[in-house]
């Protein structure tokens, strides 16, 4: 498997709980490039169509007002393996499922309010970093420590 782009939002209350800086230090050590970042207060127009697969479920109303609630951090990271690594990182969806050690273990207290947005695929990755990026937000860069993992 070769360098791989995934797409991630840190959502509202990361910002607030002031998570921020602990969150990126994570990525930053496990390899991750963080390739293009920034703040944005999401749209109803946004939310709904980035989790189009969710329309009709019970939390599919509280989680748009959660994603336009407050500031998120939307970012893309690259590293081998990055869809998978990234998803292993922030823990399963169900925040009394994930294993102490991940994002959403170490300080998921509510589902509905989890973390982290993480693509689940290569095709979710696409269509998500082309949904809340333009190219020329996209900087990648070789890795120096690369030779060290
Ligand atoms: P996320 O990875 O952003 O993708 C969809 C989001 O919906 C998910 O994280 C949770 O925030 C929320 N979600 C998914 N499944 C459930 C569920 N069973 N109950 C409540 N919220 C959920």
């Amino acid at each position: 498997m070769g360098t791989e782009q995934t797409f991630a939002i840190l959502k509202p209350g990361v910002l607030q709980r002031r998570l921020a800086g602990e969150i990126l230090t994570r990525l930053e050590k496990k390899g991750f490039n963080i390739i293009a970042l920034k703040l944005a207060s999401l749209s109803r127009e946004i939310v709904e169509e980035h989790y189009a697969e969710h329309k009709g479920k019970d939390f599919y109303e509280p989680l748009l007002k959660y994603m336009m609630s407050s500031p998120v951090i939307l970012m893309i990271l690259e590293r081998e393996n990055a869809i998978k690594a990234l998803r292993k990182l922030a823990g399963p969806t169900a925040v009394d499922d994930a294993d102490p050690g991940t994002i959403r273990g170490d300080f998921g207290v509510i589902t509905r309010r989890n973390l982290i947005h993480a693509s689940d695929s290569p095709e979710s990755a696409r269509r998500e970093m082309k949904l809340f990026f333009s190219d020329d937000e996209i900087h990648p860069f070789l890795d120096g420590n690369a030779r060290w993992y």
